[in-house]
């Protein structure tokens, strides 16, 4: 079993404890989230992970929700539209269903600065080599193509240990792109408590990985992973005809009879799939009911179950939209808040350090 491998099952596996757990106790658990405000979201991320954190902050698991503002400058010259796009994701998330409140907040991490001020310290448990060695990282830099890498790319992973920490994080919702993240936050968390809390309670729980359930979903061309950039994704905030434009475009096979086999009807599995993930049905119990009406009466299929389930959340979109200061609002209440923990965590820190005068 390869290295990789077993760190991965390690994961699974304490998910699904937690999984068990946090519907039971949710007040156990503290939630950490996050986005970089690169756009709107999509339909992907709607059922891949935004679904999910609506269910576990109405679990009554405290939450917080981070905009991960400072990471977009890793590879973005985007900045431009940094503060637009923070905006436009709360409207996303509220409309999605995330009620913010006195355990549910929403805020960009630059206007956290206390947290921000762990950052020094962290950068000293992590060597150069651990920095260059993240998957995720490499990846990153390849896909966006980087002739020269800003120390900011290889040190954001020690930002989003800050992230997690700085409210003791215990359950951090990701995709398995970011599990190298996670273990360098583990990493992080257990250097600090070996090193400055040997004579005392350790500072940093250990936060883990919930794993998403609901398999990866792919774009429109049914070959790669939904995504904005792709242009191959639905816009939570598209309209009702731009969704059937869409879904009228995307890619099927010759094979008029429908039937559900993600082996080898890849794209014609995953518009099952969407369908199944509005309406709750099972793939195959739809893909018999359309039976020889082909890719056609599929994609109308689609069309009605994605706008039907989404026109809410579309209405309340518009709503949002015109109340731009209640949208301002509730990330100051949300950067309140979390400076308030940031600044208690960082008082525990200035004393297990010997740093306070
Ligand atoms: N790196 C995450 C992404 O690209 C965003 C993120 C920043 C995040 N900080 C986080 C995710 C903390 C989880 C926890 O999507």
């Amino acid at each position: 079993m390869s290295e990789a491998k077993s760190t991965y099952e390690a994961a699974l596996e304490r998910s699904q404890a937690i999984e068990k757990d946090i519907v039971i106790n949710p007040k156990k658990y503290r939630v950490l989230t996050g986005d970089r405000p690169t756009g709107r979201l999509h339909i992907g991320h709607y059922f891949g992970s935004l679904q999910n954190r609506v269910r576990l902050s109405k679990l009554g698991v405290p939450t917080c929700i981070l905009i991960a503002d400072y990471q977009v400058l890793t590879d973005h010259d985007a900045f431009s539209e940094i503060s637009q796009n923070t905006k436009q994701l709360v409207i996303d998330y509220l409309a999605a269903g995330i009620e913010p409140g006195e355990d549910v907040i929403i805020y960009p991490h630059s206007y956290v600065p206390e947290a921000n001020q762990l950052m020094i310290p962290f950068l000293t448990l992590v060597s150069n080599a651990e920095l260059s060695r993240n998957p995720t990282v490499k990846e990153e830099i390849q896909a966006a193509g980087l002739k020269s890498v800003n120390a900011g790319m290889y040190t954001y992973p020690v930002h989003q240990a800050v992230d997690i920490l700085y409210c003791k994080g215990t359950v951090v919702p990701v995709g398995k792109d970011q599990l190298p993240h996670l273990e360098m936050t583990r990493l992080i968390a257990r250097r600090f408590n070996e090193k400055f809390c040997k004579n005392s309670e350790p500072v940093f729980p250990m936060p883990q990985a919930l794993l998403s359930k609901t398999p990866s979903i792919m774009g429109l061309d049914g070959s790669q992973k939904m995504s904005k950039s792709r242009g191959n994704a639905i816009m939570l905030s598209a309209t009702e005809d731009e969704t059937a434009a869409l879904i009228k475009k995307a890619k099927t096979d010759s094979d008029r009879n429908i039937t559900y086999d993600p082996e080898n009807r890849p794209e014609v599995a995953n518009l099952l799939m969407l369908i199944s993930l509005c309406t709750g049905e099972e793939p195959e119990t739809i893909a018999a009911r359309i039976g020889d009406g082909g890719g056609g009466v599929l994609k109308r299929t689609l069309t009605e179950a994605l706008n039907e389930k989404l026109r809410p959340m579309r209405e309340e979109r518009k709503k949002l939209e015109a109340a731009p200061d209640y949208i301002r609002q509730v990330l100051l209440n949300g950067a309140e808040k979390a400076r308030a923990m940031a600044i208690e965590t960082l008082k525990e820190v200035r004393h297990v350090m010997n740093m306070e005068i």
